[in-house]
């Protein structure tokens, strides 16, 4: 069995919900508290054990580049005047993995993103971890290490999955689970966005995937699917009827940053959970009393 060494974190998307935030800088590189998305993602890729990570990268790809690079001369300056913590600060994004960059030249699709990283992925079982979704599991493994237990364990590919609500289904890509063996599922249909009303369960694909190169010949296809898209979802059916795809619930809460309000919220329990959490409690207080007057 090949190890998992891998990961392709897809970064090129407009983010229209975020504009204009994002006319000039990706919404992967919005921060939650002082760190950017896309940070939290490749530290959850590292902790899986993925040494090599391609982001690919739309028109505005300095932002991204730059954060995950070397700055002498801010290093130099900090260094000099002895904030040795903010230094590490600065320092720790660019000593995290090799990361690599490739442009979608056009916006098709999370599938057509996927198969711009084709020929860095190779013949080699990788990982896609989107940059709209935060997984913090505080009691065990991240997410993505999850799903490469689950390989390790199947020899296949293993998409990650929660459950949402019934009002939210036809947002997502969502499995027909055929039998369930305690979190795995195997899976009769992958659909992506089903209409309103016609899911098949409520198990949704939330940004996580561990796929076998076999996903590849499936997305040169291009077969465009739910909103004129390439989409992933369709490539993995289509994988799914020649070899096993499984699903796995994984463990962990599951954090949107990829539209205002799940971006807010998220800001808020990361401050929760911070040392600025006595400040924002306070001050949350006043605001509810002052609406309750
Ligand atoms: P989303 O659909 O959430 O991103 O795609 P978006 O299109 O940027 O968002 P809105 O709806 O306009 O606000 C999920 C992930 O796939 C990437 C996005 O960058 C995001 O991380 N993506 C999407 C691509 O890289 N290329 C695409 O063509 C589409």
């Amino acid at each position: 069995m090949k190890k998992v060494r891998k990961a392709i974190i897809p970064a090129a998307g407009y983010g229209t919900r975020f504009l204009p935030a994002t006319k000039a800088i990706p919404k992967e590189m919005l921060p939650i508290i002082n760190k950017p998305t896309l940070q939290y993602i490749v530290e959850e890729a590292v902790a899986a054990g993925i040494e090599d990570i391609i982001i690919v990268t739309g028109k505005q790809k300095r932002a991204i580049e730059d954060h995950f690079d070397k700055n002498f001369e801010l290093e130099y300056e900090l260094n000099k005047k002895e904030k040795f913590n903010l230094l590490e600060k600065v320092k720790q994004p660019s000593e995290l993995a090799n990361i690599h960059y490739v442009r979608q030249k056009e916006m098709a699709g999370l599938g057509d993103a996927i198969l711009t990283a084709k020929s860095f992925i190779g013949d080699e079982p990788f990982v896609v971890l989107l940059g709209d979704d935060i997984v913090v599991n505080e009691l065990g493994d991240p997410a993505t290490k999850q799903l490469v237990d689950q390989y390790e364990k199947t020899n296949s590919s293993v998409i990650g999955v929660q459950t949402v609500a019934d009002n939210a289904t036809h947002r997502y890509g969502i499995i027909d689970p055929a039998s369930q063996d305690d979190r795995l599922y195997e899976v009769t249909r992958f659909v992506e966005k089903p209409a309103p009303g016609t899911a098949p369960s409520n198990l949704a694909i939330l940004g996580r995937y561990l796929l076998t190169p076999g996903i590849f010949k499936h997305l040169e296809k291009k077969y465009v699917g739910a909103g004129g898209e390439i989409q992933l979802t369709d490539a993995i059916q289509m994988l799914n009827e020649e070899e096993k795809v499984y699903a796995y619930d994984f463990k962990g809460n599951r954090y949107d940053v990829g539209e205002t309000d799940g971006f807010i919220k998220t800001t808020i329990d990361f401050a929760l959970k911070s040392e600025l959490r006595d400040d924002i409690l306070a001050y949350m207080k006043e605001k509810i009393d002052e609406n309750e007057k």
